[in-house]
């Protein structure tokens, strides 16, 4: 039996796990930074990277700690590497490399958006590979075509803002608490979802697979402040009632979740493969969650979707270095960070 050591810190979670060969999960911990972030209302890079340097030591302790693992037994070293924040995956590939070369392990690049997939693959345990993959999360919306695990190819993405970004920025708009998809979520479950009717960008360019989501995030900012440019929209809604927010929050999320599903959907309908995998923090939302699966019902599609602990940012998804460990894929110790994303 293998036993690899995972660490991802690509964004603001610090995040270790030791998985084996089989896709077994010895131990995993997450630590996130939802907190700091918070006072902001979304990530500050250079305080999310010093955060990475505190946590990432106790971090890994503690998954050997709570395995009963010991450092000499593991058989590889593996890091996500891209894409991501420099100032964060940094920390990280650090730490991968000073354990591999002390421990004299081989070192395994991750890629954060295949982990992101291979997520349904270990909640599910069955080989989802090929399918089409929906990457939804505070960086990305994008679509691929995945052969399998670690070959993708690029089928469409946002061309403005990520879906998880949206979330964000209105939740702050908003005055709701970072991260702003679970709080929209919440806030949402009392709204009507057709009290406004946000616009639901490309859904109706059937040809065109793409995302875009600053068209709705102006909306509900309009929705706030008008047409006045120096009002912040945090201050209007903080004079709102909670009803009057629920409103907003819903409708917003209504129209989110009506794209995300819908372009997908089209992508499906356009591809040779019938089985979906989705990934990303936002596949947690349970609105998006219930559309995805009654479309895919619908039209005899398989659908794969990890529990939503896996959908967010964690190191389990980092068992995708097995695939990596068995074809003998090891890096140079000169490995260097790919913060864009390559397609
Ligand atoms: O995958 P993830 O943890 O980190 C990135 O790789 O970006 O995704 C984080 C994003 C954030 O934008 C967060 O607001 C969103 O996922 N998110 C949600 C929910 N939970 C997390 N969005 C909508 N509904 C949720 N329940
Ligand atoms: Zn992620």
């Amino acid at each position: 039996m293998a036993i690899i050591l995972t660490i991802e810190t690509t964004c603001d979670e610090t995040a270790a796990a030791l998985v084996t060969d089989d896709l077994e999960v010895l131990s995993s911990v997450v630590a996130s930074q939802d907190k700091l972030h918070r006072r902001y209302g979304g990530v500050v890079p250079e305080a999310a990277s010093r955060v990475h340097l505190e946590q990432i030591l106790p971090v890994i302790d503690t998954v050997f700690h709570e395995s009963g693992v010991s450092l000499s037994s593991i058989d590889a070293v593996a890091v996500a590497n891209m894409p991501g924040l420099a100032g964060s995956l940094l920390i990280g590939l650090s730490a991968a490399k000073a354990l591999a070369v002390s421990l004299r392990k081989p070192l395994i690049a991750i890629n954060h958006l295949q982990a992101h997939i291979y997520a349904c693959k270990i909640s599910s345990g069955e080989d989802p590979f090929p399918c089409l993959g929906l990457i939804i999360s505070g960086g990305h919306t994008s679509l691929y075509f995945c052969e399998d695990a670690i070959n993708f190819v690029f089928v469409g993405g946002t061309i403005d803002d990520a879906v998880g970004e949206a979330f964000d920025k209105v939740a702050t708009m908003l005055n709701l608490p970072y991260p702003g998809g679970p709080s929209i979520q919440k806030a949402a479950v009392n709204g009507n979802p057709k009290a406004y009717n946000f616009p639901r960008s490309l859904l109706n360019e059937h040809e065109r697979m793409g995302f875009s989501f600053s068209g709705l995030k102006t909306a509900v900012r309009y929705c706030l402040v008008g047409q006045g440019k120096d009002v912040d929209p945090a201050a209007v809604s903080a004079k709102l009632s909670e009803a009057a927010v629920a409103d907003i929050a819903a409708s917003f999320q209504a129209a989110a979740v009506d794209v995300l599903v819908g372009k997908t959907l089209q992508a499906m309908l356009r591809s040779k493969v019938k089985t979906l995998c989705v990934g990303g923090g936002v596949a947690a939302n349970s609105s998006f969650r219930a559309k995805i699966q009654k479309a895919m019902q619908e039209n005899n599609y398989r659908l794969f979707i990890a529990p939503t602990n896996l959908c967010t940012d964690n190191a389990i998804m980092g068992a995708i270095a097995i695939e990596r460990y068995k074809k003998a894929l090891f890096e140079p110790l000169d490995l260097d960070v790919f913060p864009g994303l390559i397609r």
